[in-house]
């Protein structure tokens, strides 16, 4: 048996639960990082998931392109588009009532120019209510995240491991080693000079995480960027156990594959010896 997921009795507040009855605002994220106040995202793409997550006080999730990869089944992200997403964050949006739901910009859906970004994110938030997006990309994208911004779109920035760009480094590597960290540090910066609201970092080394986070004053989200960044976000499916071969960077805090395995298994012996459905299912 898996350990229980530990109580946050501790620690609510307006970030931490959504204690005030309303959404988590870029405001609430932004004071929490003034308080030194750690949070967790996690990502969701349906509405039942949503509601877990969100009845248990997580502030931040994300309807992220990793969709690609758990709910549509590709080996990368690179395949979704908009319009795969925008139900998925509809639905997140449906089932929550206190989360800010941020909507990821899939690959092909902002790299062109600002106002292709700008296109994309107004679906996002119009069709699927969404209340930030997030999209991949250091100084390269300052123009489209300066026009987002200018337009009144909360912007998530993303920098380390960036899948997107998966081709490019060859494989799912830890970025910003060596040299590279300093490309970083310098996307960072120009990303919270641009207006972003928070940087995720992801795969890189903890000690660059730890720089990064010092120097900014928006938060950083970490994914396998160790202990210092603001917040932490992970796959709802890896910290489930639902995924095959999670990274290295994540913590299973349940076997939902045992746990289904065995329940599936439970429920077809019984529908093979007759004992479901019993008198209690059945309408008379
Ligand atoms: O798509 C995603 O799920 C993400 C997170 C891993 C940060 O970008």
């Amino acid at each position: 048996m898996m350990s229980s997921v530990p109580s946050m009795s501790g620690s609510p507040t307006a970030l931490y639960g959504g204690q005030t009855g309303r959404r988590v605002t870029v405001r609430d994220i932004a004071a929490a990082k003034e308080r030194g106040e750690r949070w967790p995202m996690v990502t969701a793409y349906d509405a039942m998931t949503a509601r877990v997550f969100d009845e248990a006080g997580i502030p931040v999730m994300l309807v992220g392109d990793s969709a690609a990869m758990v709910v549509y089944g590709y080996d990368s992200t690179l395949p979704v588009s908009v319009d795969d997403l925008i139900p998925l964050t509809a639905a997140v949006v449906r089932g929550s009532s206190r989360a800010m739901v941020v909507a990821d910009l899939p690959f092909g859906s902002y790299q062109s120019s600002p106002q292709q970004a700008l296109e994309s994110a107004a679906r996002f938030m119009k069709e699927a209510g969404a209340h930030a997006v997030k999209l991949e990309g250091g100084r390269r994208t300052l123009p489209q995240v300066e026009t987002l911004v200018a337009a009144g779109v909360p912007v998530m920035g993303h920098l380390g491991l960036t899948p997107q760009s998966v081709n490019v480094f060859g494989g799912y590597r830890v970025q910003g080693r060596g040299q590279s960290g300093d490309e970083l540090m310098a996307d960072a910066k120009a990303l919270e000079h641009a207006g972003v609201f928070a940087v995720v970092l992801e795969c890189v080394p903890a000690e660059l995480a730890e720089r990064v986070t010092a120097a900014l004053s928006v938060p950083t989200i970490g994914i396998g960027a160790g202990p210092s960044c603001d917040a932490q976000v992970l796959v709802w499916q890896d910290l489930m156990g639902l995924t095959q071969r999670p990274a290295k960077f994540v913590k299973k805090y349940f076997d939902l594959a045992g746990e289904m395995d065995h329940a599936v298994r439970a429920f077809a012996d019984e529908v093979a010896t007759g004992v479901f459905p019993a008198p209690e299912h059945s309408y008379r």
